[in-house]
């Protein structure tokens, strides 16, 4: 007889090749593939306990208790494995991010990633990767790939059974760091959730998801190979044709703030100086700046001193979510 509580730990990642548009919002099927790495060092940790006396779920998340559109999100996994598990009883979520918010790092990926594991774990549930990753995805589409190691692509698949994520390297297969430049942008901005929603409305996305299935053969082929120099080029080029769909989108969305624009030359002007280095921005303003771990000392040295930037994080890549 198994205790009904288990803990588990996923790391956030960032996409090389992003998601942008679903093709069935409520399933989060997604319009294109992506590929993206595991950020080592950051991580959600969740704990999740099924209780035959809990009235209702309950969630809090670095030690504030979350109601509304967050809990329903929430109690909309609990009840997917619950329904599977075969069990009706509420569930106690608490869940630990070491990374601040407001870092500009997506926290739903690690978030979802992990209560996956840990519910589907507390519930008596043993499912396989790919099973987890389709449950992650429910939950945020880009948590179903911080379920495998390493080096990620999610397929878009044909329906729900197939549209899952895989890894395509482990962590080791070559030596990467993120430096996450975080830039002074106060405004709000537009969830991620939302603009999928608009993706469609934007002239540009059908162009967009009709190459993505080029990109993705480059970015994968860049990675196997470890060909920094197209993967710089195709980084760039999907980051840059999703914030086109983005901003001319309706309504639009402009995530893009001076400092982000400032980051992009900067990063231009030393790759064309030698030093290998390539831009990529998610839903926000903050910059990703992707090279050899060999050079994330010189890179992060180089982004401190540009003006605008506020503080500069470095993670290389990670493993699998993992039950702890
Ligand atoms: C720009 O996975 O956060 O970071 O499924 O609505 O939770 P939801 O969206 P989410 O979207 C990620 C968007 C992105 C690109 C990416 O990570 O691929």
């Amino acid at each position: 007889m198994h205790s009904y509580s288990a803990t588990a730990q996923a790391h956030p990642n960032i996409a090389f090749i992003k998601y942008w548009g679903n093709r069935d919002n409520a399933l989060r099927l997604p319009s294109n593939g992506s590929i993206s790495m595991n950020l080592e060092g950051l991580f959600t940790r969740t704990t999740v306990s099924f209780q035959p006396s809990l009235p209702f779920d309950e969630l809090i998340i670095n030690g504030h208790a979350v109601m509304g559109k967050g809990l329903e999100r929430v109690s909309y996994i609990l009840d997917l494995v619950r329904e599977q598990a075969g069990i009706k009883m509420n569930a106690e979520v608490m869940s630990e991010n070491n990374f601040p918010a407001g870092a500009g790092i997506a926290s739903s990926a690690a978030a979802f990633a992990a209560l996956a594991l840990a519910s589907s774990k507390a519930a008596g549930l043993e499912l396989s990767e790919a099973e987890l990753s389709r449950l992650a995805r429910r939950g945020s589409g880009s948590a179903s790939r911080s379920i495998p190691t390493g080096f990620v692509e999610w397929h878009m698949g044909s329906g729900d059974g197939d549209c899952v994520a895989v890894s395509i390297a482990p962590p080791d297969h070559w030596d990467l760091a993120d430096c996450v430049a975080i830039i002074n942008a106060s405004h709000k901005k537009t969830g991620s959730t939302e603009g999928h929603a608009l993706a469609w409305t934007s002239p540009l996305q059908a162009g967009r998801v009709a190459d993505a299935s080029r990109r993705l053969e480059i970015c994968r082929e860049a990675i196997l190979q470890k060909d920094f120099k197209s993967f710089a080029d195709i980084l760039e080029l999907d980051s840059d044709m999703m914030h086109a769909v983005m901003m001319t989108s309706n309504p639009p969305l402009m995530y893009w703030q001076a400092a982000t624009v400032d980051i992009f030359h900067a990063v231009r002007e030393w790759r064309a100086d030698g030093l290998p280095c390539a831009y990529t921005v998610d839903a926000g303003a903050n910059v990703h700046v992707i090279c050899p771990r060999d050079q994330a000392g010189a890179v992060e040295k180089k982004l401190r001193e540009l003006p605008g930037v506020r503080d500069v994080l470095v993670a290389r890549v990670g493993g699998p979510a993992r039950i702890v």
